[in-house]
């Protein structure tokens, strides 16, 4: 025990309820000030130039890859560091990812980022590799998803999807995406529209690989 009197600090320091109270909102201070300014930056808020909202199939695929659980051990989002940008192509930025709801971030990597695995590989090496990773790599501990190559996309879904992110979050979508979503996607299977998706990531940014 002190026989000085208990200064400010002490006070603080001594009481375990008032310092997780003070704690709380210091945080939640310096919290609101990082990210609120946020909401209202054109760069965080703005799609980047050429970016538009998914594809009818795209759309479709993305949420085979939300379902699938792919984000469980594929990022989308290559960091701003040399290793990566060599490896993956440009850093990922936020203009990228507006008409990604949820964004698929992820946050393990077992496998590669796949931010901008568009347009690296081919339509028919995504379809092997889906089916059975080991047969083009035999080295892989990525599962296969052969079944997506037998459940068709569901056309009403999709299009439901597309008017609601329109009403709802302003997706840009037309009234002729809309009408001809449902057309687009018709006879596809899950594996098609799976690598529709992969194969349109990342491109909105150019990068020199
Ligand atoms: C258990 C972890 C795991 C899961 C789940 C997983 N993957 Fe993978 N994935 C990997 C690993 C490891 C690799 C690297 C070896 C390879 O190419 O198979 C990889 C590679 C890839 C590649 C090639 C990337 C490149 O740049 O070479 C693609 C595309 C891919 N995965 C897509 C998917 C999709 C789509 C799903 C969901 C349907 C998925 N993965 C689920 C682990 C996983």
């Amino acid at each position: 025990m002190s026989t000085q009197q208990a200064t400010g600090h002490e006070k603080v320091e001594t009481n375990l309820g008032f310092m997780i109270i003070l704690t709380i909102i210091i945080v939640s201070i310096g919290g609101i000030a990082q990210i609120v300014p946020l909401f209202f930056m054109k760069s965080t808020t703005e799609p980047v130039a050429g970016l538009k909202p998914y594809p009818a199939l795209q759309l479709a695929g993305r949420d085979v890859y939300v379902r699938e659980g792919c984000y469980l051990c594929h990022s989308q989002m290559v960091r701003p560091f040399r290793a990566e940008t060599e490896r993956y192509g440009h850093y990922s930025v936020a203009g990228e990812f507006v008409y990604d709801r949820p964004f698929q971030w992820g946050s393990k990597r077992t496998g590669p980022d796949l931010h901008r695995v568009g347009g690296r590989y081919s339509d028919a090496w995504h379809h092997t590799h889906l089916m059975e990773p080991r047969s083009v790599v035999p080295e892989s501990v990525m599962p296969g998803y052969p079944w997506l190559a037998e459940q068709l996309v569901d056309g009403d879904l999709v299009q439901h999807k597309m008017q609601v992110l329109k009403d709802w979050y302003g997706h840009p979508y037309t009234a002729e995406d809309l009408a001809n979503a449902k057309t687009a996607v018709a006879g596809k299977t899950e594996i098609e529209a799976m690598i529709a998706y992969l194969q349109g990531l990342g491109l909105a940014v150019k990068t020199v690989r």
